[in-house]
């Protein structure tokens, strides 16, 4: 069904107004931010193991200390009060709460995120509840990890005891947060823990992490009061030719399907892709990979979709006359990390490109007409399922100055071109209920280990200590007027 005409039905100049009950809100995730990794019964994750992995994080980087937060939460709730946050999405690291991966749930882990909600609600704050940001129980991954099946069946064992601790606190769930990466950064191109380089394992873990998604679903949906909300968040890639020739729009269709089709046709419109069957089938026999019941539990009605948007991707065929290019060559335009492995199984020799202007510290370009057409294209694509922005945001170089403060326009510029694409999409049809910043607070980032800060709040590492940005304010005045400024010349 097409969406009306983008609307014009203001004065030019006039701010931009969101729908009241718009949720604005801030990401984070638990490895990324809260340190205390040997306390209270936490066990390794795979993300301890390969960051204590020499050269696997940018200086050797870890999240033992992280930002503190699992000492620091009060304080960083009263933050997120100051920030105006309305809502506040959270991961839940798995290997707190059952450290092995299975058996009965650690009291001491659950009382964490009971003491982090409590807080939260008694500020005005909801919380909105991540099971999975990346940190699988190291001894579920010695057992074969998302590549084995019975990985999804723990994980929705797991969804159930989060679920049981925490279902009078949190109404709004997402089970698995950007199951792209975990399947293909950690399992194909291995610049995410596990550091796996396997095709076919990726493929694998993709399904696994599918088929755990459905389990946790049903887990969530026989756990949780009615009226509780469920939805997963994905990084959908804005996928775009560079031309309009033939080869150059099977290259974006091939990257469309195994980064984004391959997790939205089970989860959303019933089913496996037979494009991205093709394209994958000398790797994986997906007859024997899905079972019959498989695509049914994956697409369990969703209450919401969690869209996760940082830059788009500009993709083409390699030239017809040159040499394949190596999968080396394939990778190192990917915005995800060097490496010499690929992360798009069967579809390694698709070239990536850097488009022109602007680009934030991680090297990613700034173009916040992606995410208004991967918005609208998703509102297209799934009528009536409600939509969150579940992470926006960008890094840049800030620097703690003389005065004390953190100047920061480049992200504020980001943020408020975003925005305004949200505000956009939603006048054309789209049903965005909210919005969510990456991130609350500078933190861990992954492969890139302390260097690169996405935070509204700068983390002064030695002495932990916080300063809100230029942005954190100005983030705060637009969630408490609901509006921004339009934009004159959007990037
Ligand atoms: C997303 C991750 C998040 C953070 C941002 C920058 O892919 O979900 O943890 O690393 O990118």
């Amino acid at each position: 069904m097409p969406l009306p005409p983008r609307t014009t039905d203001r004065p030019a100049g006039a701010r931009l107004t969101f729908p009241t009950g718009f949720l604005w809100g801030a990401a984070t995730a638990a490895y990324q931010i809260e340190g205390a990794v040997r306390e209270d019964g936490r066990t390794p994750s795979i993300w301890d193991t390969f960051s204590h992995t020499p050269g696997r994080v940018h200086a050797g980087d870890t999240g033992d200390q992280a930002t503190d937060h699992y000492h620091r939460y009060r304080e960083d709730v009263a933050l997120m009060g100051d920030l105006g946050l309305q809502a506040y999405r959270f991961s839940i690291s798995w290997s707190r709460v059952q450290p092995t991966g299975r058996g009965p749930a650690v009291e001491r882990g659950l009382d964490f995120y009971r003491r982090l909600t409590d807080q939260l609600l008694e500020a005005g704050i909801q919380p909105v509840a991540t099971l999975y940001h990346w940190d699988l129980p190291q001894e579920l991954e010695d057992r074969g990890g998302w590549p084995e099946r019975d990985t999804a069946e723990r994980f929705g064992e797991y969804a159930a005891l989060a679920a049981e601790a925490l279902r009078d606190r949190v109404a709004v769930w997402t089970t698995l947060n950007e199951p792209w990466c975990s399947a293909f950064l950690g399992y194909g191109s291995g610049v995410h823990a596990p550091g796996r380089t396997d095709p076919r394992a990726a493929l694998r873990a993709a399904h696994h992490l599918n088929l755990g998604h459905g389990r946790a679903v049903a887990a969530l949906r026989s756990t949780l009061p009615a009226g509780s909300q469920v939805a997963v968040s994905l990084n959908l890639h804005q996928v775009r030719a560079l031309t309009q020739a033939p080869a150059d729009l099977d290259a974006a269709r091939r990257i469309d399907a195994v980064g984004n089709r391959i997790f939205t046709g089970p989860i959303l419109q019933g089913g496996y892709p037979a494009d991205l069957r093709t394209d994958t089938e000398h790797l994986v026999d997906w007859d024997a990979l899905v079972h019959p019941g498989d695509e049914q539990a994956i697409g369990a009605p969703l209450d919401l979709l969690g869209i996760n948007y940082y830059t788009p991707t500009l993709v083409s065929a390699p030239p017809a006359d040159a040499v394949a290019p190596t999968p080396a060559k394939a990778a190192e335009h990917d915005a995800h990390g060097a490496s010499e492995h690929s992360p798009w199984p069967g579809s390694e020799s698709v070239l990536f490109h850097q488009p022109p202007g602007d680009r934030t510290a991680m090297g990613w370009s700034i173009d916040s007409s992606g995410l208004f057409d991967l918005v609208t294209g998703v509102a297209r694509a799934n009528p009536g399922l409600g939509l969150l922005i579940t992470e926006n945001g960008a890094a840049f170089e800030d620097v703690l100055t003389a005065d004390g403060e953190v100047h920061d326009p480049e992200r504020i510029a980001y943020l408020h071109t975003h925005l305004a694409a949200v505000h956009q999409a939603i006048a054309a049809g789209a049903d965005v209920r909210g919005y969510f910043l990456w991130s609350l607070l500078d933190n861990f980032e992954w492969a890139y280990g302390y260097a690169k800060r996405f935070g509204a709040v700068y983390v002064d590492y030695p002495t932990q200590r916080r300063i809100p940005k230029a942005s954190a304010h100005w983030y705060a005045a637009t969630a408490r007027a609901n509006t921004i400024e339009p934009v004159p010349n959007p990037s």
